[in-house]
């Protein structure tokens, strides 16, 4: 598609001197595989569009296609067979064996920092979008040849210690008795309540509770938090065994959601001893000014910023911005990269504004590469999740649950399937991750436990299924193709294992539902694209359903093992089976959702 692509934009360039020239790809496969719209050509013309639509259509002429006039676009139309050598060379017989979509190695470096949960605070659904956005996008600048670092801006200090050290310290001794005497053991809880992160948990949200009627108690808090700033040995013991078993937690969980990072080390403490140089340095640079009782500030005013950035308060700790500061020096000095992500809440929006501002200022190189990617929060019906006030749904909660309710339908619908916990695993995280990528990255979500699992309609295992279904179709053909769906599954997604021809002739593809399914798999590569550009898994988990939604239709109108069907319209017809199957698979892994074979 891409040399297509080329030699219409050349005849459009030829045609048009001057004319900056931007192709689009047309609503439906009906219409054509690329379009060219003519307002802007026409207006720099002083032309109709609809009249140059159609002088332009009886101009140009390329082999293999139809140039047809449609209103002001001007739409390039394959012929079936062409449509169907074009779509399945791209998948099944790449250049250079490269995987559909993807992109040669180009230098580029992008930081994508993502999930950084903060510390002693269990994984609640709030994390799943920071942590899979950020997966996908990391996912997906990689296969787009990036260079990626993946970063996780680890919580782990701040005045929440100070929270946290002081409820250790007030009841921890008072021992389990007392902990869990908070803590409804009635129900049967599930093991992992059991866990010390847990129970610290349980401290934190208790301390926060009490605090309310008793205000001495946010001073002790501060007094651990000082304590813990200047290196006291107690404090800091807590504090790294605080961390260890949180890490332990978290580790667990992004096992299981298959997500990776580069290291866990670059949390917010990693960056303590280098706030006193990045304090000097605002200072050199003339940025600090004195604000309200001592505390130091930066003014926005003149970019527009209204709230200055605090980086330290009147006590002389440091805060949350002063950390991202010096992170973000690091990380120049560390990476030198082209562009660093930040998948962060829109509850932070005010705050990465003035971190960017802040480094425009003071190092003109940070222009331009920062970008703060918010995303809705997760609400619950009654109002905002609160870790303190301990009203949160558990991300693995969600994830079991989920599970639970895939493992019931198989156990109805197919009982004797092989690997059902495994198949019920992964349905089931299709099921919750797809949902959050089907939805807008920046409006909330309001949980509900049926809208979050969703198994029914534009989901992942309808992707999920669309992908198991043809494998099924390929081992029933048997022989080459059976062997085919054996060397699909055992190769790593990205794996592109060339077919080392296509069937010839390539006849069986010209009905309409074949060629809708070949127009939608050309839609891919476009939608990979839009994901890393808008930061945002929504248009690659549209554009995979609309390829299961199209394969639905092939498979229904299109008999592929038909005992009538003539040879080369089976071959045909089995080979864009494999190619469907490849780039849904693919697809599905850049959103960091697997596919099984059998469902
Ligand atoms: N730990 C923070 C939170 O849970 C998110 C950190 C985001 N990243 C950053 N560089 N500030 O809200």
């Amino acid at each position: 598609m891409d040399a297509l692509r080329r030699t219409f934009e050349q005849q459009l360039g030829a045609a048009l001197p001057g004319v900056d020239i931007t192709l689009e790809r047309p609503k439906s496969g009906e219409l054509g595989d690329l379009a060219f719209p003519c307002f802007r050509a026409a207006k720099q013309l002083g032309k109709n569009p609809v009249q140059l639509s159609q002088e332009l259509a009886a101009s140009i002429a390329i082999e293999g296609a139809s140039l047809v006039a449609a209103g002001p676009y001007l739409n390039l139309k394959l012929a079936p067979g062409v449509r169907a050598q074009t779509v399945l060379g791209a998948i099944l017989t790449p250049p250079a064996n490269r995987p559909f979509g993807s992109r040669p190695p180009h230098g580029k470096k992008v930081i994508v920092e993502y999930s950084s949960p903060n510390i002693a605070k269990l994984f609640t659904i709030g994390h799943l979008r920071s942590t899979m956005i950020g997966h996908a996008l990391a996912q997906t600048h990689q296969f787009l040849g990036y260079e990626v670092i993946r970063l996780n801006h680890l919580g782990d200090w701040g005045t929440q210690f100070g929270t946290l050290l002081a409820a250790y310290t007030r009841w921890a001794q008072e021992g389990n008795a007392a902990l869990e005497a908070d803590f409804d053991w009635a129900e049967p809880a599930p093991e992992r309540r059991r866990t010390p992160l847990f129970r610290l948990f349980q401290l934190y949200v208790r301390f926060h509770a009490e605090e309310e009627n008793d205000p001495a108690m946010r001073d002790e808090a501060r007094a651990w938090f000082k304590r813990l700033e200047a290196g006291d040995a107690e404090a800091r013991r807590l504090w790294s065994w605080f961390r260890e078993i949180s890490l332990k937690e978290f580790q667990r969980i992004y096992d299981r959601l298959g997500v990776r990072f580069d290291t866990l080390e670059q949390g917010e403490a990693f960056y303590e001893d280098q706030l006193e140089p990045t304090m000097k340095r605002l200072m050199e640079a003339g940025l600090l000014v004195e604000g309200d009782k001592g505390a130091r500030i930066i003014n926005l005013e003149d970019v527009g910023i209204t709230t200055p950035c605090l980086v330290q308060k009147g006590d002389g700790t440091s805060i949350y911005a002063t950390r991202d500061l010096a992170a973000a020096l690091y990380r120049k000095e560390a990476y030198g990269f082209d562009r660093c992500l930040y998948v962060v809440g829109t509850d932070q929006v005010l705050h990465f504004q003035q971190i960017f501002a802040v480094l425009d200022k003071l190092d003109p190189w940070f222009k331009g590469r920062m970008l703060h990617t918010p995303f809705g929060m997760i609400k619950l019906p009654e109002g905002k999740m609160s870790t303190r006030k301990g009203n949160v749904i558990f991300l693995e909660d969600v994830l079991d649950e989920a599970r639970e309710r895939v493992a019931a339908i198989i156990e109805e619908k197919n009982p004797d399937l092989k690997d059902k916990a495994e198949v019920s695993e992964m349905l089931g995280m299709g099921a919750v991750v797809f949902f959050d990528a089907m939805n807008d990255r920046v409006k909330p979500i309001t949980f509900t436990w049926d809208r979050v699992i969703a198994l029914d309609g534009d989901t992942g295992p309808y992707v999920q299924y669309a992908h198991a279904r043809i494998l099924s179709v390929l081992r029933k053909a048997g022989g080459d193709w059976a062997m085919k769906a054996q060397v699909h599954s055992a190769h790593g997604p990205f794996l592109s294992y060339p077919d080392a021809q296509l069937p010839s002739p390539l006849s069986g593809l010209d009905a309409p539902e074949a060629q809708s399914l070949l127009f939608e798999l050309a839609g891919l590569p476009g939608a990979v694209a839009a994901v890393a550009d808008g930061c945002m898994a929504t248009p690659l988990a549209r554009q995979l359903v609309a390829v299961a939604r199209s394969f639905s239709g092939f498979y229904t109108n299109c008999p592929i093992l038909a005992p009538e069907n003539a040879p080369e319209v089976r071959e045909a017809r089995l080979a864009l089976c494999v190619a469907t199957a490849r780039a849904l698979r693919q697809g599905l892994f850049l959103m960091g959702i697997q596919a099984p074979d059998e469902m």
